[in-house]
């Protein structure tokens, strides 16, 4: 009925995620964000089945954590046995801080600073994945210095255009992540990183994109870096181990929208591999896939208070909502598509055409341009479903707004994981 699993409607008509009502859980205050954990955690087991299945457990699933990073979904990600791709020194904090285990870290990022690469050697994390050669240069000194071997994986632009919003393409040529491979670049990157002292050439990394619904740019991106790694092979005598895949799987947001099962990707993308390895008398690779969005994504909404609805007659009607663009920018970014529902009112259909806007000084500040929702009044809860990656991770503090409360639904229950910030909060580091 709902773009996911964990989202119903109970007898008083109200929407319900994770058999909490979602009106009852709107009474703490909103607008606030809410997680189903068992949602959550059906997602990172289907993840990592699928490496158990496709490639014989040879594998590892990290969790993109940009998309949501908190204590408790670090947690959650340890309990269910994956990696953790980070991306800053306050993702490594984060991470750590929660007990996650350094050698399951991998660290990302294209401009990674001194600090955090000091930081991220110092707490050994498994795998500092590589964006440029001048960062590989401070990654070989630090290391010396500290007397360690950085064990790396070397990012690479495979020259695949993933069919998705241009801000979250990534594979192509013109595009600031990474070594591209039609050039030369990364393959005389790989013969100088052979050449470095204190340096591990683990692996090689690509990530065409997120938001992908097509199978097809996987299975070309795996074909691409299997011969990749044949032709390290052929050309330097040494053999890659691992093989990183990226994340990119794409989720519901619309009722229109449709994914294929996660496990479809990996079966494609698996078959890929082996044949090509096969093909150039290659062992199989180690496989990782970095999946955010089809983890988190879909298992949360947001819940905000209508304030107001200003018909304009012939042109559109407004709802104002207590939230909005601080708390999800992706409509103003990428005019991301949502379903709305009015969680008191989620039985009846869904009539009135709307704009859903937010409370910011700002035109753009809206949520959601000509959704169909319920007649709605002042007072109505209005949620917007699929809002659990990249919204509370982007949030902000425009017009000093104070992020909302997030909390983790479990069989009825719930419980908070992030208090909502208070006024004193926003000004904690002013002077
Ligand atoms: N690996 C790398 C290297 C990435 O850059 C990303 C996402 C992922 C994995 C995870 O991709 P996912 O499975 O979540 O699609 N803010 C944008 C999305 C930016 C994606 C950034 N990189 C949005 O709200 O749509």
């Amino acid at each position: 009925m709902f773009v996911s699993d964990c989202l119903n409607v109970n007898e008083k008509g109200h929407l319900t995620i994770g058999g909490c009502d979602t009106v009852e859980l709107a009474k703490r205050g909103t607008p606030i964000i809410v997680y189903d954990e068992n949602e959550i955690r059906k997602n990172c087991r289907a993840f990592v089945k699928s490496i158990e299945e496709n490639y014989d457990g040879k594998g590892r699933v990290i969790y993109a954590s940009k998309s949501f990073s908190c204590l408790e979904m670090v947690r959650i990600c340890n309990q269910e046995n994956m990696g953790l791709d980070v991306v800053s020194g306050g993702e490594i904090y984060t991470a750590l801080k929660a007990g996650f285990p350094a050698e399951r870290i991998y660290f990302h990022g294209n401009n990674k600073s001194y600090e955090e690469l000091s930081e991220a050697l110092n707490a050994g994390v498994g795998r500092i994945m590589v964006d440029n050669l001048t960062e590989l240069e401070t990654i070989s000194e630090l290391a010396k210095e500290k007397n360690v071997k950085a064990n790396i994986i070397l990012r690479i632009k495979p020259g695949i255009d993933a069919h998705t919003h241009d801000f979250v393409k990534t594979g192509q040529i013109d595009s600031k992540f990474g070594l591209a491979l039609e050039t030369g670049e990364a393959m005389e990157a790989v013969k100088h990183i052979l050449t470095v002292d204190n340096i591990e050439l683990c692996g090689v990394h690509c990530h065409i994109g997120s938001q992908i619904f097509d199978i097809e740019p996987f299975e070309h991106a795996a074909e691409v870096m299997v011969k990749f790694i044949a032709d390290i092979k052929s050309e330097t005598g040494y053999e890659i181990k691992e093989l990183d895949l990226g994340g990119g799987f794409g989720i519901k947001y619309k009722e229109s929208d449709k994914p294929n099962p996660y496990d479809s990707y990996m079966k494609a993308a698996s078959k890929v591999v082996k044949a090509e390895c096969k093909k150039y008398g290659l062992e199989v690779p180690f496989i990782i896939i970095e999946p955010g969005r089809s983890i988190a994504g879909a298992t949360a909404v947001t819940l905000y208070t209508v304030g107001s609805v200003k018909e304009i007659p012939g042109i559109r009607t407004y709802v104002a909502i207590d939230g909005g663009m601080s708390d999800n920018p992706r409509y103003i970014l990428y005019q991301a598509d949502y379903e709305v529902v009015c969680a008191n009112k989620a039985s009846e259909e869904r009539t009135k055409k709307v704009t859903v806007a937010g409370k910011c000084c700002e035109s753009g500040d809206l949520i959601q341009e000509d959704t169909m929702l319920q007649e709605v009044e002042a007072g109505d809860i209005v949620a917007v479903l699929s809002t659990g990656a990249y919204n509370y991770s982007m949030a902000s503090n425009y017009n000093k707004l104070r992020k909302p409360e997030v909390l983790m639904v479990k069989d009825g229950v719930a419980r908070t994981i992030i208090k909502r910030e208070t006024y004193e909060d926003l000004i904690k580091n002013e002077i």
